[in-house]
């Protein structure tokens, strides 16, 4: 199979962790008989010093005219950066907000999984992390807060900013179908997390939620406010199976999901359109005060490139083949730096990646 790729390295660490996705990528097709066909576009702060903007038009047919597109992260510094001195919509995340859109990548996935050999990086008590956890949130993406119409006026010499949270029923329903029919893969749960006590956008949601919900009846469904569920994350993680939210709660709750894990360099995520297309990037950021230096953790974007191939190819047996080279890499006690605990076996970005590689064919044979 030839696999159409358009990458992203971006800002920061980007670069390196591209590189290492795209050397078990090479691998992965090697054993497995696939052309990889790689195109590089700009984004972000490395577009804003080419181009003078964080997303060209150009970039987004190239995007467009791929089978998929693979990120690393884009941004910078935001108080040292000359990137943030720019307009807000000159930006690196103006770029990335952009592509969303112009993509329609609405169903965001951010798996929150605690491996096993990276228990003791979780910060909550033994008796709660002990009980293992393994969520998947599913965040609205081109919706809410972030593309509702925002201004910031000035009437009588008081400075005054407005942001709107607008969702109509089809952007709440598609997103409600994408939520329950992965739910049906794994453990058939939904949590539909919203402000519904406050904001009539949330009474909304969970009235859709509710009419999409009468074609799941396999599909347990609860609704949790978002204050309780930020609460819930670090009090009783394994209750989670799929959590189903707007974009802003799904923003925050993901950060917050990360953390709990221990090991944010391990999370990857995917962001799909009604299509086969989608976009796939680690749940972190950019990173930039340790770029450059080959210590930053591929793992988040080896195991986005892993959802590549299971969600946009249907190349199941490969995307196992990565998921697994990673969990007996971390069995072999290799760790990044971030993941580092006492006995194990420090390596840089790039060894990783080679490790990583190593295993692939090596899961083939047995
Ligand atoms: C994320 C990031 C972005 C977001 C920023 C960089 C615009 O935090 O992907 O979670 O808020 O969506
Ligand atoms: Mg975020």
């Amino acid at each position: 199979m030839e696999l159409n790729i358009t990458c992203i390295p971006g800002d920061g660490i980007g670069p390196e962790i591209v590189r290492e996705a795209k050397k078990v990528l090479d691998k992965t097709a090697e054993c497995y008989g696939h052309q990889m066909k790689y195109t590089d576009i700009l984004m972000g702060g490395a577009s804003i010093d080419v181009h003078g903007v964080p997303l060209t038009d150009e970039a987004v047919e190239t995007a467009k005219a791929a089978d998929a597109v693979l990120m690393g992260s884009i941004g910078g510094n935001t108080t040292t950066s000359p990137w943030y001195k720019l307009p807000p919509d000159l930006r690196p995340e103006a770029g990335l907000l952009a592509i969303r859109k112009a993509l329609n990548l609405f169903a965001n996935l951010r798996p929150a999984v605690l491996y096993e050999e990276l228990a003791g990086a979780c910060p909550l008590k033994t008796e709660i992390s002990s009980r293992g956890f393994d969520m998947l949130i599913m965040r609205e993406l081109t919706g809410g807060l972030y593309f509702g119409e925002r201004k910031t006026v000035e009437e009588n010499g008081v400075r005054k900013a407005t942001d709107t949270l607008v969702y109509d029923e089809n952007e709440i329903r598609r997103i409600a179908v994408k939520g329950f029919d992965i739910a049906r893969k794994r453990r058939k749960k939904v949590t539909s997390v919203d402000k519904a006590n406050v904001l009539d956008s949330s009474r909304l949601w969970r009235s859709v939620v509710e009419e999409v919900a009468k074609d799941y009846p396999d599909v347990a469904l609860e609704h949790m406010l978002v204050d309780n569920c930020a609460m819930q994350l670090v009090k009783d993680p394994a209750q989670f199976d799929v959590i189903l939210t707007e974009n802003m709660f799904g923003d925050i709750l993901s950060d917050e999901a990360s953390m709990v894990t221990g090991s944010i360099g391990m999370l990857a995520s995917a962001s799909l359109n009604d299509t086969k297309f989608g976009l796939y990037e680690p749940s972190h950021g950019s990173a930039p005060d340790i770029a450059g230096k080959d210590i930053a953790n591929p793992i988040a974007t080896v195991l986005s490139a892993a959802m590549m191939l299971r969600y946009t190819f249907d190349l199941d047996r490969e995307a196992d083949a990565i998921e697994k080279a990673v969990k007996e890499v971390l069995k072999e006690d290799y760790r990044t730096v971030d993941i580092m605990s006492e006995g194990c076996t420090q390596v840089s970005c790039s060894r990783m990646g080679d490790l990583l590689a190593e295993k692939i064919c090596y899961s083939k044979r047995r």
